[in-house]
């Protein structure tokens, strides 16, 4: 008699194992390998066979292919257009990640309405919320119209059925964890729940032409709850960053299979919701209260200049020193700290050091090394720096200060917003109103910082 094939899978990552254990081999949870019953591991396999379920695709010479026609559509916020790599694409399932609080419910039932407003029918589906608390968001987003539907619902089936009968131009789900498919035995939010979803709507997406976006929990350490799998499957990743207690959001793409994912979307939030930020001049710093600690820096966000402020706290430690960042590379600021300590003698092991990028934004470039630092010597010698100036460079593992790309673009962004003086690794190309003084080593800079 032919043995029963059991599988089974870990409820906490996702790992999979023919055989149950007490322990996870991959995440060392304990007791979270469930068995998958017959239906699920079909499903599985279905799921990595999806383009080849019946064998009738052949191989073709991709000179034979003719290319997908991508039309997009506008989504009625520049921004978020700006970040999808040119508005919408119909078919596509894009996943949004942020925090609690931080506005991807209220973006999407703007973008909704704003849809809606263009004559196309879309359907908003909450788990989350009650339909009238969704009601009283969409007044206060002025986000009203007939062909806006909501559909507070956690049941998989019933909003297939629904999607399947309007012909619906947008759909939004409110959130992935919170829907449940009556297939799986687990909770809504465990792994083979947000895995099955995520399948059923991504074929639902695909076979009925509709873009489809969802909502995704994040977890502590800021990546989107549920397997990372979830993240491969979808079509386009994008998460909000930003700090809650300001107004600012940044929408950062981090996968999108219809575009690039170097442009980021900037919104401010009010009592009307989360639009398109107008300007970000002086939205990250107050030049009147610039204090020692601080040192102001441009960065590229996409093709955007934005100029922000770093903070540092360096305190005498008692016992370990720590070091801690937010929004700056943790294992930067310890290499940082080693060549201050190396080049210029600092005694920083004998200190504590905090860094803070102001607004909540996240540095993905190492073009901020240089105001780190200067932000570090400001607060060692609580000597403040001038308000007037701006640090710029990456400083590589020798002290040497490297140049930074698109400088001529910052320096014209400072220029505008009124700064005067710079401190940057390399003469600009074109001459622009900013006084440049060029430091090229990081203990140049101690000749310039404080003027
Ligand atoms: N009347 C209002 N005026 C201004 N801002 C408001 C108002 N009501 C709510 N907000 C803002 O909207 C935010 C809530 O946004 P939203 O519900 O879209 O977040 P979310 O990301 O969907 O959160 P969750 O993950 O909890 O669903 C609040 O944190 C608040 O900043
Ligand atoms: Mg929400």
């Amino acid at each position: 008699m032919a043995k029963k094939k059991t599988l089974f899978e870990c409820q906490a990552c996702g790992f999979q194992t023919p055989r149950w254990m007490g322990k996870c081999p991959s995440c060392n949870e304990w007791e979270s390998l469930i068995e998958l019953n017959k239906e699920q591991v079909r499903f599985l396999k279905d799921s990595s066979e999806i383009n080849n379920q019946t064998g009738s695709n052949k191989a073709k010479p991709i000179t034979d292919i003719n290319e997908d026609n991508i039309t997009r559509f506008a989504s009625g916020s520049k921004e978020l257009d700006l970040v999808l790599g040119g508005g919408i694409v119909p078919g596509s399932l894009t996943l949004i990640g942020g925090s609690p609080g931080i506005g991807k419910s209220t973006l999407l039932l703007k973008i909704a309405g704003n849809l809606a407003n263009n004559d196309k029918t879309v359907l908003y589906v909450s788990g989350e919320e009650s339909a009238g608390q969704i009601k009283l968001r969409a007044n206060r987003l002025d986000a009203n119209h007939t062909k806006l539907y909501l559909l507070p619902e956690i049941n998989l089936t019933s909003v297939l059925s629904e999607i399947q009968s309007k012909q619906y131009d947008f759909i939004i789900i409110d959130s992935i964890q919170t829907l449940y498919s009556d297939e799986t035995p687990s909770a809504p939010g465990s792994v083979t729940q947000v895995r099955t979803i995520t399948f059923e709507l991504m074929r639902i997406a695909k076979t009925l032409h509709i873009p489809i976006f969802i909502i995704g929990h994040i977890t502590k350490d800021g990546s989107i709850a549920g397997p990372r799998v979830l993240e491969h499957m979808v079509d386009i990743v994008l998460y909000f960053e930003g700090d809650s207690n300001s107004e600012l959001r940044l929408l950062r793409g981090f996968k999108n299979r219809f575009g690039s994912t170097n442009e980021v979307g900037i919104f401010e939030m009010n009592k009307h919701g989360l639009n398109d930020a107008k300007s970000m001049a002086g939205k990250f710093f107050d030049k009147d209260k610039l204090q020692s600690g601080s040192a102001l820096t441009v960065i590229m966000e996409g093709s955007r200049p934005i100029v922000i402020e770093v903070q540092a706290l360096v305190a005498e430690s008692y016992g370990n020193a720590k070091r801690s960042s937010t929004g700056f590379d943790n294992n930067r600021l310890n290499m940082l700290l080693a060549l201050l300590e190396k080049k210029l003698d600092l005694p920083l092991g004998t200190y504590d050091v905090y860094i803070n990028i102001s607004g909540g934004i996240k540095i993905n470039e190492p073009s901020a090394d240089l105001a780190v630092i200067a932000a570090i010597l400001s607060s060692y010698r609580d000597r403040e720096l001038s308000s007037e100036t701006l640090f710029l460079g990456e400083v590589s593992l020798t002290g040497e200060v490297r140049e930074v790309s698109g400088l001529t673009q910052r320096l014209k962004e400072m220029e505008t917003q009124g700064f005067k003086k710079a401190i940057v690794p390399a003469k600009p190309i074109e001459e622009s109103g900013i006084k440049c003084f060029l430091a090229d080593e990081v203990s140049k800079v101690v000749d310039w910082i404080f003027i």
